[in-house]
């Protein structure tokens, strides 16, 4: 996987909400984007599927596994969108419609992308719901009858059923308790080390970034202010700005995140 992000603007009308920004991605890294609301981070991951709404226009260069993605027309995008790149949202509740079971979901997505053996889809479906703890009896559930929590573990499982190198994670965890946020990044972490996928994780809350990224980069009003390993961000960032968000963080250390809570209770294996 290859993502360089070069010179991106993002304009409505006269203002603008992207400001020249460029960012690399590695290929298996967790990388966060932090920065106060509004600062662009959900209009910057949009922009990497040309999933902006269409009064936006986008300039510059999106260079995806040698494809610029701003220039794609709309049947390579509807190729890549779930296969290469995926995304996680924050309302989980929205990608399940309510009176379809979430075994009906699975086959959906898969037919859409080409996998015709309605068997082979429920053997994927299941495995894949197996793999973030759910087992078989979920396949015939509808999704009122999941909780939160395991709502956005089959909206994980179903994302990543495709093994897309790309997975665009837009505060997955703000709905959820704070033991239900560890365990749905907990999964996709050992989600990512299983299949290899590089994460863009958006987030408001520097204790998941403390714990699970490896780079990150801080945004503010449209621009990226820094960017760079995790370590150094943290223990040396060079921004007034940076410093102030800092500053105003728990004080939390990387290990310390409810690590007893977890143990307690964490049902993925
Ligand atoms: N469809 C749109 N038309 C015009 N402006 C928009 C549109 N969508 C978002 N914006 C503006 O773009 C800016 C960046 O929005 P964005 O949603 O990317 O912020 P964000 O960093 O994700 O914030 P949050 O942390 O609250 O999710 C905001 O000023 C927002 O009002
Ligand atoms: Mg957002």
């Amino acid at each position: 996987m290859t993502l360089s992000i070069e010179h991106l603007s993002v304009s409505s009308g006269e203002k603008k909400i992207l400001d020249n920004v460029s960012l690399q991605l590695h290929k298996g890294e967790w990388f966060a984007l932090v920065g106060q609301s509004g600062s662009g981070k959900s209009i910057l991951s949009q922009s990497i599927s040309q999933m902006l709404p269409p009064t936006l226009v986008a300039e510059g260069k999106i260079n995806f596994n040698g494809e610029n993605t701003l220039s794609l027309g709309r049947k390579r995008l509807k190729e890549i969108r779930g296969r290469k790149i995926a995304y996680i949202f924050q309302d989980y509740q929205g990608s399940f419609t309510p009176f379809r079971t979430i075994g009906a979901h699975f086959q959906e997505y898969q037919k859409v992308h080409g996998i015709k053996d309605k068997r082979v889809r429920k053997v994927k479906a299941i495995e894949a719901l197996e793999s973030v703890g759910l087992g078989e009896p979920f396949y015939k559930r509808y999704p009122f009858q999941l909780s939160g929590g395991q709502l956005q573990r089959a909206s994980i499982a179903l994302t990543l059923l495709l093994s897309p190198d790309l997975v665009i994670a837009d505060e997955v965890t703000t709905a959820l308790d704070s033991v239900s946020s560890h365990r749905i990044l907990q999964l996709l972490m050992k989600k990512q080390q299983e299949t290899g996928c590089t994460i863009l994780f958006i987030t408001h809350d520097w204790r998941h970034v403390r714990k699970y990224a490896d780079r990150l980069a801080i945004m503010k009003e449209g621009e990226i202010v820094e960017f760079g390993n995790k370590h150094h961000i943290l223990h040396n960032p060079q921004h007034e700005y940076t410093k102030q968000l800092l500053k105003a963080a728990p004080v939390l250390k990387e290990d310390e995140v409810e690590e007893g809570a977890l143990a307690n209770d964490l049902v993925i294996s």
